[in-house]
């Protein structure tokens, strides 16, 4: 059999009264073995790696690998029609996806076709899957909050636009939950969402679209999803689907965030993928180019300059662990790959601390340099307060009599800094509210409530002060501090309302 052939095919779109100037050359191989979602072809001389072929089927497959003559692909679809001995064509093109503002609120696949049962999406432009990430000279230093809604990370662990926070812990331990909160907080600030699914069963995604819809987040939100019973090749896909979209927005000016739930799964499929190619697997089976497969897509990320139009994009990888445990491999990894993280633990959990995120091992690295001038300032000292009310509470376990003032102070305001920090699910609170909160712990003005006061308080704040100062919210957003005109009124507000409210 001829291992290359090559045919030339006269173009279908052409009328009968038009000269045929113009060819499609297209390749075509034989497909030699199937391995799972890994199918071994031959005669496809000039393919690359990364170039999509087309089975005869109509399935697409992704260029993964060469030995020697063969050509490892990967596919994309449903692999149990394709046999040895079809035919493969390749078109010499890489993979590149429809991307278009159509996609905004809707749920899509790896190779973005719709999922909702809503009709086509419409798209004329088409953008590269595998794409270099944005080199340093392309972006600026971040200078703007992404604001989360969760006091914890908006106060003490602050996430700036185009940085890659990754949230790491346990299973079930609120990390989508932290990060489905961050989107439900985006509305109407003019920030497109993408929530990437990946490896996860059907049931979370469904979860997930639940609370979306719920709060009308679909109007700025794309779900890409790669769940756990699409084929092996869409769930590898999913997150640089997803970034591709992303990319399309940063690059028309707009902010985007992408949440990848989670790059664990991710790491599996890789694996599995790797061990069907026949590649060498190296530290907990991992193959070697693993940290290459994730760094390509978290460096993805960043602040646009203005000249490329000033677009950002911010990242969410989530990491499942087992035990607490963060020294594995693919953790480590995406931990030295992305600009902090979050560590969420299950005994926070389960004692109620909800978010359950640790701050002893959590951090931003450059988060806070985009923080608000206000947050910043009401913010310097929480973290230390809070630590060293849980390192004098482990003591006071062995003591309770004969504490000094200054510890009982402590102990107290890290007792109203503990119910500040304590978050229901899906309330994101705005940060002008949440300046409020710390304005009255840094007065102190919380030190002597019991816990359900201050849920009251938290509860009735911000209505009790828009009916005092409806200006007061739009001042604070549009100066993002508080002069000395706000703090009288929050002064005289604060006054007030705990004098008449909380007896
Ligand atoms: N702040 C919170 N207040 C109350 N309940 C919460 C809070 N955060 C999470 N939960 C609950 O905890 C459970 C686990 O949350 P979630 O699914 O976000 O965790 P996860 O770490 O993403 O889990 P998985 O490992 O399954 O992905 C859910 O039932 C959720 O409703
Ligand atoms: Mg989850």
């Amino acid at each position: 059999m001829k291992s290359r052939r090559r045919q030339r095919l006269s173009n279908p779109q052409l009328k009968n009264n038009q000269t045929e100037t113009a060819f499609s050359v297209r390749e075509v191989g034989l497909v030699q073995s199937v391995r799972k979602f890994i199918i071994i072809a031959k005669g496809l001389p000039s393919c690359m790696n990364g170039q999509i072929v087309e089975f005869a089927s109509g399935t697409l497959g992704l260029v993964m690998g060469f030995t020697e003559d063969k050509v490892q692909i990967l596919v994309l679809g449903d692999a149990s029609s394709i046999r040895a001995g079809d035919e493969i064509y390749n078109k010499g093109q890489s993979l590149n996806l429809p991307v278009s503002d159509a996609f905004i609120g809707r749920i899509i696949n790896s190779l973005c076709q719709p999922q909702d049962g809503l009709g086509p999406i419409e798209a004329k432009e088409y953008y590269p899957v595998f794409k270099v990430a944005p080199g340093v000279m392309e972006r600026v230093p971040v200078k703007e909050t992404l604001e989360t809604g969760t006091l914890i990370l908006d106060a003490i662990i602050p996430i700036a636009k185009g940085q890659r926070q990754l949230l790491i812990g346990d299973r079930l331990t609120g990390k989508t939950t932290v990060a489905v909160d961050a989107i439900l907080n985006q509305k109407g600030k003019d920030v497109i969402c993408i929530y990437c699914c990946i490896g996860k069963p059907y049931s979370s995604l469904l979860k997930v679209l639940d609370i979306l819809k719920e709060h009308d987040a679909f109007e700025y939100t794309i779900v890409v999803s790669g769940i756990a019973s699409v084929s092996t090749g869409e769930q590898y896909l999913a997150p640089y689907t997803a970034c591709t979209l992303g990319e399309y927005f940063m690059h028309k000016g707009k902010d985007v965030f992408v949440v990848f739930d989670d790059l664990t799964k991710h790491a599996w499929i890789y694996r599995q993928i790797s061990l069907l190619l026949e590649r060498a697997p190296g530290r907990e089976a991992y193959p070697g180019d693993i940290f290459y497969i994730h760094s390509q897509l978290v460096e993805r990320a960043g602040y646009l300059k203005p000249e490329l139009g000033g677009g950002s994009m911010t990242f969410f990888p989530i990491v499942e662990i087992l035990q607490g445990d963060v020294t594995g491999y693919i953790s480590t990894n995406i931990i030295s790959m992305t600009d902090g993280q979050l560590y969420f633990s299950t005994p926070l959990f389960n004692k109620g601390f909800k978010p359950a995120i640790d701050f002893g091992l959590s951090v931003s690295r450059i988060g806070n340099k985009a923080q608000w001038p206000a947050m910043k300032q009401l913010s310097k000292s929480l973290r230390l307060d809070y630590l060293q009310y849980k390192e004098l509470l482990q003591m006071t376990q062995l003591r309770t009599t004969g504490l000094s003032k200054e510890a009982e102070a402590r102990l107290r305001r890290g007792e109203a800094i503990n119910q500040l920090i304590i978050q229901d699910k899906n309330k994101p609170v705005s940060l002008e509210e949440q300046i409020i909160y710390l304005y009255a712990l840094t007065k102190g003005l919380l030190d002597n409530l019991a816990a359900s006061q201050i849920r009251q308080f938290r509860q009735e704040i911000l209505e009790f002060i828009k009916k005092r100062y409806p200006a007061f919210c739009a001042k604070v957003r549009s100066t993002m501090d508080l002069d000395d005109e706000l703090k009288s009124v929050l002064d005289s507000c604060l006054k007030d309302y705990f004098s008449e409210a909380i007896k």
